[in-house]
């Protein structure tokens, strides 16, 4: 199993929409069953991903990140982390092995009461225990984030095993990258997830800017940036409003988007087959909603 967190310090270069996308890939072509997280107060990987009544439902009962984090780190209470995940989530036909852990909009206010209780630790307990766990019921873990770096981003930054970072081919999309790098200097000691590479999102195929930029991030190797790149698609909004149908995967990922993003989930794949780390017996992620009384 792999650990993985979608971040970038910039706002709006696809980190949702690609953490929904290469799940759903990753549970369509390769049969992986998927755990994810979402760690962003906007919530939007949450509401792409599961029917809007369960989603309330969940939230109404504070079965959440932020419910899960709240009781285990500031109520000091233990709390079963797989009692906060909703399983088969995922409009698309054929790809119901995806659960997710849901997000919550109070999620700055809880990161401002862990801050000032000191309970920064804590805090990485807490997400550790569930990355740790997730081993023996998930292939992967993906982590959606906030933009800049907050005390849940770093969490999660800190404890998973590997950060993937898109990017839109824009230079000021580039320094978000640079401030990445200067925090993996500060307190290595700290740990750091590894860096995987860099997905580059929203690719005009015709623009000669695009190209030049992409030359450019290319020539850094550090980037470690992917082969395959994600066109830009304006049907991939269409993709982010869940459908209370279920729809086929080459219909949500239509065309260029859905050929280029088995690209880059086989490359994702492959590199993760590199670094492979010792296989764990599975077992199947508890029907959540009968560990719930
Ligand atoms: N390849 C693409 N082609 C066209 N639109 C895209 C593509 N990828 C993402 N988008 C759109 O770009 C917008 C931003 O995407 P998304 O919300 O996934 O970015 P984000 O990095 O998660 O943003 P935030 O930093 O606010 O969390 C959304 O409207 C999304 O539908
Ligand atoms: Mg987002």
């Amino acid at each position: 199993m792999a650990s993985i967190v979608i971040m970038n310090a910039k706002g709006g270069v696809g980190k949702s929409t690609l953490t929904m996308a290469l799940a759903e890939t990753l549970a369509y072509y390769q049969k992986k069953s998927i755990l994810l997280v979402d760690a962003d107060g906007q919530m939007s990987l949450s509401l792409m991903m599961a029917p809007g009544n369960q989603l309330s439902e969940q939230r109404g009962n504070d079965l959440t990140l932020v419910g899960y984090m709240a009781r285990s780190v500031l109520d000091n209470e233990h709390s079963d982390w797989p009692q906060y995940v909703m399983s088969h989530v995922s409009d698309v036909e054929d790809a119901k092995g995806i659960y997710l852990l849901p997000g919550e909009l109070d999620l700055p206010l809880l990161e401002r009461e862990m801050a000032a209780q000191g309970k920064i630790s804590k805090t990485r307990a807490a997400a550790r225990t569930i990355l740790q766990e997730a081993e023996q019921y998930v292939d992967h873990i993906l982590v959606d984030c906030a933009p800049g770096i907050s005390v849940m981003t770093e969490t999660w930054l800190r404890e998973c095993d590997y950060h993937i970072v898109p990017v839109k081919p824009d230079f000021l999309a580039v320094s978000g990258l640079e401030y990445l790098r200067r925090f993996r200097s500060r307190n290595p000691e700290m740990g750091l997830a590894e860096h995987l590479g860099v997905i580059i999102n929203m690719v005009n195929l015709h623009s000669t800017d695009d190209a030049i930029i992409q030359e450019h991030m290319r020539s850094d190797k550090d980037l470690k940036c992917f082969k395959n790149t994600i066109p830009i698609a304006p049907h991939l909004q269409k993709a982010a409003l869940f459908s209370s149908e279920e729809r086929m995967y080459i219909t949500k990922y239509a065309g260029d988007v859905g050929t280029a993003l088995r690209a880059v989930t086989n490359e994702l794949q492959s590199l993760l087959n590199r670094n492979r780390k010792p296989d764990r017996v599975q077992s199947t992620l508890p029907p959540t909603n009968q560990l719930v009384t």
